[in-house]
């Protein structure tokens, strides 16, 4: 058996043959940045999404950075972030000169409920993310957040398409942010992000910001950037658009398969709520004290495995502090991503379940 974790070439051929033929469009048509397949994907996601305002920009990690300006975060602030995430959450915190206050997440790895306990005269904001795609409980995070006068950029970079209580990831919080990079359940043929947000003059600054503070051709209203979104990015997510959701069926399917499989090994902490409407089974994420001997015994089979993340990012060189962050570091050392994705068939879930229980039936005797 070879099951990779994830192979991109396993893109069905009609689905090549779609993206193919629209590349073959945008040379005719000869525009490379902004125009009509920018402003498509804007209205798509927007309306998908039901937000006022859908941001397209250049990467996820562009997107939580404009979100921090736009809210006009900087030296002297604190924002609070989870100490198990992406890199990206806490490296825009520090890129716009702003000091990332880490907190422990939950044992599913969401910012901890007791939150509120980082908070100092210098706190400005939080990031939530919503970690392999299960949104964390925004209703009362932005109530509690209002009530302490901060500000909610919400990282759902890895929550594409999860609503809770009918609302998007994303469209709770001031702004957020999310990533097409080519893995995510939405994913490009390269690099893409968007921030999304619900007031008219803070998007106007994210717009502004990415593209030069620029609001009319040659007329510069502040110190922005380039992040604006390749157009053949924006056509080709287009086209991916059009299949989400049947993806989305496809992969909850096959995490009840993995659910249903691996339900009977005891020595297995299992994801939490990936069926539900606020899990996009963006990753599906199991845990063992056993991790690194389950990941050498599946790789034997030809089973590709992830770990997402190996290190809490306050452990990191550039993000060094000092703290417990208990839950977080657990994550880091037991927590083993399956292979989970729309170009799997549920004969191979099978196998990688078979293979697993007979991995903790055999370790137990
Ligand atoms: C939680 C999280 N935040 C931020 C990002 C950054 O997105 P990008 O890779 O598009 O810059 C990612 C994706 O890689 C992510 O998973």
């Amino acid at each position: 058996m070879n099951i990779p974790f994830l192979d991109l070439k396993r893109m069905d051929e009609a689905l090549k043959q779609r993206l193919k033929s629209k590349f073959g469009e945008m040379l005719d048509a000869g525009i490379f940045s902004g125009g009509e397949e920018v402003a498509k994907f804007e209205r798509s996601v927007g309306q998908f999404l039901q937000s006022r305002f859908a941001i397209p920009c250049a990467n996820g990690t562009d997107a939580l950075e404009l979100a921090l300006r736009a809210l006009e975060i900087g030296p002297g602030d604190e924002v609070i972030v989870p100490a198990m995430t992406w890199v990206s959450t806490a490296e825009a915190v520090l890129m716009v000169g702003a000091k990332p206050v880490f907190w422990d997440t939950d044992e599913n790895g969401l910012l901890k409920d007791d939150w509120e306990n980082a908070v100092t005269k210098r706190t400005k904001a939080l990031i939530p993310v919503h970690l392999y795609g299960k949104m964390v409980r925004m209703e009362e995070l932005t109530e509690k957040a209002r009530n302490l006068g901060l500000k909610v950029i919400e990282d759902a970079a890895q929550a594409f398409g999860s609503f809770q209580d009918g609302k998007a990831a994303g469209t709770w919080g001031d702004v957020g942010c999310l990533s097409f990079y080519p893995t995510k359940n939405l994913g490009a043929l390269g690099e893409a992000g968007m921030c999304l947000a619900q007031d008219e003059r803070l998007a106007g600054r994210i717009r502004l910001l990415l593209n030069h503070g620029q609001p009319l051709r040659d007329q510069h209203d502040l110190v922005g950037r380039n992040s604006r979104i390749d157009t053949i990015q924006a056509a080709f997510l287009n086209v991916f658009l059009e299949g989400f959701e049947a993806n989305q069926q496809k992969r909850k399917v096959l995490a009840q398969c993995y659910l249903e499989g691996l339900s009977q090994v005891a020595a297995l902490k299992l994801p939490e709520g990936v069926l539900e409407a606020d899990h996009n089974v963006h990753l599906f994420v199991v845990q063992s004290s056993r991790r690194d001997e389950l990941t050498g015994f599946l790789a034997e089979k030809g089973v590709g495995t992830a770990i997402h993340y190996p290190a809490i990012v306050p452990g990191l060189k550039p993000f060094e502090t000092k703290g417990d962050f208990a839950n977080a570091r657990k994550l880091a050392d037991e927590g083993l991503s399956l292979p989970l994705n729309p170009f799997l068939k549920e004969e191979e879930v099978d196998f990688v379940t078979k293979a697993m229980v007979a991995f903790f039936e055999t370790k137990n005797q």
